[in-house]
């Protein structure tokens, strides 16, 4: 039976990712809906109230949205982090939330990498800078993207290590990169600490002062992750005691303000969340987005299936 599918974006996917998702549904004979830039959360609640599918992106999917979808089945976030769901509610609803892994990993580790850059480089304020080359990366969660980040850094003749409680160190070591095992080892032991935990209870606000004090002298930390996997006050701290800290992020933290006005040199922080921001990451993850909800309908397929 024929579905709608909503794409509901406040950050829209590329044209071309847009085109692929409508292809996809146009095989089976599915309507696609476009809610793209919405500024307010009542178009999003009034656009979902009868559509059976929903593609997201960071959008908030809160209790209250998915309460006003009426025939709402399944939720595809087009991208790795869920946090943005409130799978509660969808589970008590019988709504299924699922993700895309890895379909924009690529994208955010290149970015990661072009922070690293640009703080090794002083900003490319005409000052004489570092190389990546013979540095050492340090990974905090070696999942699809902290995968990518190493095949990066490997092209950069950088020494890589990870922290993952969750991932054996034979598969890291299979991959050339050395397994720490404590947090601790991890952060005083590199020059540059990429971050990709998820947000969640455990996660949030674990960064913090005394994590962050570890690190070494000049090291900078890169946060592709999430704003809320950062304690802001013990970053602030971290600047205030340690001159040498470098600070780059693709979110935008609480205190971005203070963190302009008294560490310029020190902080780069991208205009908007730019990690995942890509044609190709777009298209992949839209698409694989649209194929998981025509298979959850014609096949019953779960697979990616997260609540
Ligand atoms: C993800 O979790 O996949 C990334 O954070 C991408 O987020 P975005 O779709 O808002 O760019």
């Amino acid at each position: 039976m024929s579905k709608t599918v909503l794409v509901a974006t406040e950050k829209p996917f590329a044209k071309a990712a847009v085109d692929g998702i409508k292809n996809q549904l146009d095989k089976v004979g599915y309507k696609l809906e476009l809610l793209e830039k919405y500024t307010e959360k009542q178009e999003f609640l009034d656009a979902v109230k009868s559509v059976d599918a929903l593609i997201i992106r960071s959008d908030n999917v809160t209790k209250e949205v998915i309460d006003a979808a009426d025939n709402l089945k399944i939720v595809v976030r087009g991208g790795a982090g869920y946090d943005n769901v409130d799978c509660a509610a969808a589970t008590a609803k019988n709504v299924v939330v699922m993700n895309t892994p890895g379909q924009n990993s690529n994208a955010v580790a290149e970015l990661a990498f072009g922070m690293m850059l640009n703080l090794a480089r002083q900003k490319y304020s005409g000052k004489a800078g570092t190389e990546l080359k013979g540095k050492i990366v340090g990974i905090h969660a070696y999942g699809n993207v902290g995968k990518a980040v190493a095949r990066i850094a490997k092209g950069f003749m950088m020494t890589v290590k990870a922290f993952d409680p969750f991932v054996s160190s034979d598969v890291m070591e299979a991959d050339g990169v050395v397994s720490v095992a404590t947090i601790d080892e991890l952060y005083s032991s590199c020059d540059y600490i990429s971050l990709h935990i998820p947000a969640n209870e455990s996660t949030v606000k674990s960064i913090n002062y005394a994590v962050l004090s570890e690190m070494k002298k000049g090291a900078a930390l890169i946060n592709t992750a999430r704003k809320e996997v950062i304690d802001e006050a013990g970053l602030i701290e971290m600047f205030e005691k340690r001159e040498d800290f470098l600070y780059g992020s693709d979110l935008t933290p609480d205190c971005k303000d203070e963190l302009i006005k008294r560490f310029e040199n020190r902080v780069f922080i991208t205009a908007k969340k730019m990690g995942a921001q890509t044609a190709e990451a777009n298209i992949n993850a839209g698409i694989a987005a649209a194929r998981q909800i025509v298979n959850f309908f014609e096949k019953n397929d779960t697979t990616y299936k997260v609540n």
